[in-house]
Parts: structure tokens; C-alpha cells; sequence
């Protein structure tokens, strides 16, 4: 590989000379490597050899793209918080808008602002302690569902489950029948695209072959069909029950087509990062448990010793500690946002590096969760590395699931609090075991799922 070694850069700025300090990292262009020694399928790989061999921060260039890929809490923490106000999250994309539109996740500026804003309340500690009741509800069902002894794709379980939650806790909606189409629907999209849209620049990377358009299309009109039917039920019904799409019709009162646009494009983003990625977290939690049984052991000491064979409830949350340690851990494992990418506006300094403005930074879940540096034995199940005392001990912007700053995930509380209802209802009666000889590999698309589901057999307990 290059040697680690960069000359400084310089360009002429309004006529002045700027001098640029790059990080060490590859000599060559990305698309030269890329041919050559990673298979661009898996980015996570290429991320991982990054941090081997350059260490904290890496420079790559693709065609006349800088990029610097971020492994140390520092610079993490310089991009996301002290220098946020630089970094926007490409927009330009293409194929990012043609799934999300202009939602919360791919806002800018005052757009974004205005969103997270009228948005907000919908996520407020009170309002989701009443969303706890149909978090259970829901898990409930499922939990009836399911048959003693039968095998079953626990992801798509899953999905089905979240989808149903957000449905009816975001936006007052019960899919019922829908969520299935929905659901595939979205699979679908979810499968024409990969990682590439959500980390800008990086897209040179692969020859891409072009999403299968007609399939996108269609899966696109379905879910679209969906979620006008929602809008349209909405707003004939006059009643404001105060949920997030009620918020959001509130503050779009035209009823223009752009204002229609808009509304889609804000609801199909919180379904979307709503319910993939909290789907994603359960199953990889699911296939831990039955790798790990004496952890799985102490989840049901505690669930049975807290909930005394009732259904949990909001109240009951603060008593599943451990329940919540086996998330954490699970995220850290398997961070369904295993990674994030940021566009530099203006030129900037890390550390001791100048970069040029345009530069992509990369920062990556995975990578740093899985830094021996900060967990130890970091491939080892231990819910316990977040007890208070452990958390304490951590250094800040190590481990950060759920982002960080100004963009930090709306949901946060929403997930843990339906994480852990979830857990604790089906673990209450069933123990969930992986069928022998199916293949677990985790898949990073927009989130990180296991590429051939989790095919595990339901047991009671
Ligand atoms: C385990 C579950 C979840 C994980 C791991 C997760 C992770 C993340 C991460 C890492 C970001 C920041 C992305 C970036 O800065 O580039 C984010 C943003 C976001 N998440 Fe989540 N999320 C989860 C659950 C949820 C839920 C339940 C909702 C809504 C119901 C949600 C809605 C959003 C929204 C709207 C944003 C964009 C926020 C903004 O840019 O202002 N997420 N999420």
C-alpha cells in the first residue's frame, strides 16, 4: 500500500496561496485500489484497513475528491459538534432525494430547522411515555403470533413490528394489511440501494450498476400510495390528535403539490429511519442472546423478577436495566447507523491537518465501536460494559449509536423505550434460537442488517 507520507497541496484562493496538510493515507486514487484490493460491496472492509493502517485519520482521494475517513473521539467530536456549523450532509445525492426527498434527514439549514422544530413535540419524554402502551400492544401480538417450536425470519418480524409501532404512535394510523406492502415495498428499495447513498462522494467508488428503475419506480408509487392515503384520511377527518403528522400538517398548512411533496418526503423519512433501523437493532439483539446464554439468562431473571408475569408497562422501564445493557451492547456491536458521512463547506483544521473545502469526512459506528483502544476485547458480548460505572468511565464520543450535536437522532428515547418493551414482552414467553448452519453476516446498506435475515427457531421458555 502507499506509503503514509502526503505532500502539502497548494491552490490559489482569491489570490491568495493556501497551503493544505493532509493526513496520511493512500497515494493513489480510490478507483485504482478499488479495482485492485477491496470489493467495494463491503465499504466496511475498506474502513477497517483504514484505521489499521493509517490510524485515527486517513486520507483518500477519489478522482479530485478528497476524503478523510475519522477513528479518534476528538475529530469526531470536532466534526459533529465544535465545527458543525461547516458541514452539511451532501444534498446533491441524487439518489438520497430520490428515496427521501426533503425530509429531516436530508434538510439543510433553516429548512432543516423548521422541521426538527415543529417536529419536536411529537418526541417529547412525555409523549413518549404514552406511546409505551402501544409499543407493548404491538409486541404483544406478535408475541401471540408466534408458534412453539417454528422457525421463522425474526428480521422481517421485526420490521413488521417497528412498522406497525410508528404507524400508530407517529402518525395515528393503523396499517394493518398495509404494513405488509409497506414493508415490502421498502425492502425492495432498500435492496436497489446500498450504502452509496448515504455517504457522499463515496458513490465513485463502485461502478454502480444503476438502481433497476422500474422496480424502484414501482416500489416508490407503493409506498407512496400508502402514505398519501394517511395524509388524505388525515386531513378529511379534521381531527387533530395531536400526533407528529398532525404537527406536520400544521406547519404545511397550503395544500399546494409542492406542500403535498413535502409532507410525503417528512413522513417517509421518519418511517423510514423510524422503524429499519430499531427493527435492525432487535434482531442483531435476538442473535446475540442466543450466542450468549448466560446473558440471555439474566435478561429473563429480570424481566420475570420485574414484571412478576404482568406485561411491562412505561413505569417497568426504569427496572430493566439490564434489558437496556443489552441493547447498548447489541449497538455497539451492530450499529444500525454503522456509519455517517459530512461535506466540508469551507476549508478546516483537525488536529494538525488543513483541508479544503468540498472534502467528504467519513466517520464510522462500526469502526470505532469495535476500537480495542476503548472496548476491551471489544468483539466480546458484555452488557455490563454499560453499567453507570461503566458508562462513566468512557471516554465521550466513543460510541455514539444514535450521532451526535445538532443532528443527533430525534428518536434516541423513542428507540430505548421501544427496544426494551419490545425485548422484555417476547422474552417474557419465548427464548429464540438461531437454526443451525444459516449464514449471519451483517449487510451495510442505509443500516446494517444481516444480509440473509436471522432464521431462528421460537421456544418457550
Ligand atoms: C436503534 C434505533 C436508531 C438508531 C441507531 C438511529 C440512529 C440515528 C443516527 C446515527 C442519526 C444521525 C445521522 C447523521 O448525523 O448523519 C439519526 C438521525 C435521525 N433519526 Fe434515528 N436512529 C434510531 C431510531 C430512530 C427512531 C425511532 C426515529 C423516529 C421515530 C428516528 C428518526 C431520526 C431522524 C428524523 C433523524 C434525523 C435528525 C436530524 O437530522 O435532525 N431514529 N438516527
Amino acid at each position: 500500500m502507499g506509503t503514509a507520507v502526503r505532500q502539502p497541496e497548494v491552490r490559489e484562493r482569491s489570490g491568495e496561496r493556501v497551503s493544505y496538510r493532509f493526513p496520511p493515507g493512500f497515494q493513489r486514487n480510490l478507483l485504482w485500489y478499488a479495482l485492485r484490493k477491496f470489493r467495494p460491496a463491503n465499504p466496511i472492509v475498506l474502513f477497517q484497513h483504514l484505521a489499521d493502517t493509517y490510524g485515527d485519520i486517513a486520507h483518500y482521494k477519489i478522482g479530485h475528491h478528497h476524503i478523510v475517513f475519522l477513528n479518534h473521539p476528538e475529530y469526531i467530536r470536532e466534526v459533529l459538534v465544535v465545527q458543525n456549523d461547516n458541514f452539511i450532509k451532501e444534498r446533491t445525492v441524487q439518489r438520497t432525494r430520490m428515496l427521501l426527498g426533503e425530509g429531516m434527514i436530508t434538510s439543510e439549514g433553516a429548512a432543516h430547522r423548521a422541521q426538527r422544530l415543529a417536529a419536536q413535540p411529537a418526541f417529547h419524554r412525555q409523549r413518549i411515555g404514552e406511546y409505551g402502551a402501544v409499543m407493548v400492544e404491538e409486541a404483544a401480538h406478535t408475541r401471540d403470533l408466534w408458534q412453539a417450536g417454528e422457525r421463522r425470519d425474526i428480521a422481517i418480524d421485526m420490521m413488521h413490528l417497528t412498522l406497525n409501532v410508528v404507524a400508530r404512535t407517529l402518525f395515528a394510523t393503523d396499517l394493518r394489511e398495509e404494513v405488509y406492502e409497506l414493508a415490502a415495498a421498502i425492502n425492495r428499495i432498500m435492496g436497489l440501494y446500498n450504502f452509496l447513498v448515504m455517504l457522499p462522494a463515496a458513490e465513485w467508488l463502485v461502478h454502480l450498476r444503476p438502481p433497476g428503475l422500474a422496480a424502484f419506480v414501482r416500489a416508490r408509487q407503493r409506498i407512496d400510495a400508502v402514505v398519501y392515503r394517511m395524509i388524505d384520511a388525515h386531513q378529511k377527518s379534521g381531527l387533530d390528535r395531536g400526533s407528529l403528522l398532525d404537527l406536520m400538517l400544521a406547519a404545511s398548512p397550503a395544500n399546494d403539490e409542492a406542500s403535498r411533496q413535502s409532507l410525503r418526503d417528512q413522513v417517509i423519512t421518519i418511517f423510514l429511519a423510524g422503524y429499519e433501523t430499531v427493527a435492525n437493532a432487535l434482531s442483531w439483539t435476538w442473535y446475540l442472546l442466543s450466542q450468549n446464554p448466560e446473558c440471555e439468562a439474566e435478561l429473563h431473571n429480570e424481566v420475570d423478577g420485574a414484571l412478576r408475569g404482568k406485561l411491562p408497562a412505561v413505569e417497568d422501564v426504569s427496572r430493566l436495566r439490564y434489558t437496556e445493557n443489552v441493547m447498548a451492547e447489541s449497538l455497539r456491536l451492530y450499529p444500525p447507523a454503522w456509519a455517517m458521512g459530512r461535506y466540508a463547506r469551507n476549508d478546516f483544521a483537525l488536529g494538525d491537518y488543513f483541508l479544503p473545502a468540498r472534502t467528504t469526512v467519513l466517520i464510522s459506528q462500526f469502526i470505532t465501536h469495535r476500537d480495542s483502544r476503548y472496548f476491551p476485547d471489544p468483539l466480546r458480548f458484555d452488557p455490563d460494559r454499560f453499567t453507570a460505572e461503566g458508562k462513566a468511565e468512557r471516554t465521550k464520543f466513543t460510541y455514539f449509536p444514535f450521532g451526535a450535536g445538532a443532528r443527533q437522532c430525534i428518536g434516541e428515547s423513542f428507540a430505548w423505550m421501544e427496544g426494551v418493551l419490545i425485548l422484555a414482552t417476547l422474552a417474557q414467553k419465548w427464548k429464540l434460537r438461531l437454526v443451525e448452519g444459516h449464514r449471519v453476516e451483517p449487510q451495510p446498506l442505509i443500516t446494517l442488517r444481516p444480509k440473509y435475515g436471522m432464521l431462528m427457531q421460537v421456544d418457550p421458555r
